[in-house]
């Protein structure tokens, strides 16, 4: 079976507001519902696992149980950095998990095809991520000082979802608790196993609402402005 965690932990400090991004409202529904909706409406997907702020998990839970039409569920709670909410998720996988996707709970405007496609990558090559071709060009910078300038043609901004057999997942987080390593995406800490991770290639509206600015994208993707 296939099982989809949502990291939903964060403090939504870069949004400006009170309280956490994902419980922010997006057409009149939190945007963690919206988000839940999506992989509900994903053939493919049995199970969610959703990862709340400690203090959110009650919250969390009364949101849900209103809402009609999601697959079946699992609330736990998550850690300090985005890694270690993941982490806690992972020990909350059903048994019979074999491919497992990471999503980031703030990433609402997913497409149901993007998800399919990557389960379908996952199934046939093990690891598989959305993303999008670099549009800018992207400068690595030290100090104040550009210090290199990659081919664009070979950048490509990493989204989510992320998907990976779950033997494939569960080794590439021990491995990273073991060296101490910290990354900003799943994929990362596959990667250094020195595991292929593929790509499908996404719509560029999967974007992860950060700041109000997104939010009002995400409002006008919808047809509300
Ligand atoms: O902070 P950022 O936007 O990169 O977070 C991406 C996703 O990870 C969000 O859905 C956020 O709720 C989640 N997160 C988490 N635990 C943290 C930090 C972020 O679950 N400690």
């Amino acid at each position: 079976m296939v099982a989809a965690m949502f990291p939903a932990a964060g403090s939504g400090r870069r949004m400006g507001a009170k309280k956490n991004k994902v419980l922010l409202s997006l057409d009149g529904k939190p945007i963690l519902v919206h988000t839940l909706r999506k992989f509900s409406n994903s053939p493919s997907v049995d199970f969610l696992v959703v990862i709340a702020g400690e203090n959110e998990i009650d919250e969390v839970g009364r949101i849900l149980e209103d809402e009609a039409d999601l697959k079946p569920y699992k609330i736990v709670a998550g850690g300090s950095e985005r890694q270690y909410s993941v982490e806690n998720g992972l020990k909350a996988l059903p048994d019979d998990a074999e491919i497992v996707l990471v999503h980031d709970a703030a990433r609402p405007l997913v497409a149901v095809d993007t998800i399919e496609k990557v389960i379908s990558a996952v199934r046939e090559k093990g690891a598989a991520i959305a993303a999008v071709p670099e549009k800018n060009t992207v400068k690595v910078v030290e100090n104040g000082i550009i210090v290199d300038t990659p081919k664009r043609e070979k950048l490509y901004a990493a989204q989510t979802p992320q998907g990976f057999k779950r033997d494939v997942l569960l080794n590439a987080y021990e491995k990273a608790r073991k060296d101490g390593f910290l990354g900003t995406d799943d994929s990362s800490l596959v990667e250094r196993m020195g595991f292929s991770v593929h790509i499908v290639i996404d719509d560029d509206k999967n974007i992860k609402l950060t700041t109000p600015s997104d939010l009002k994208m995400a409002e006008a993707y919808l047809g509300h402005l």
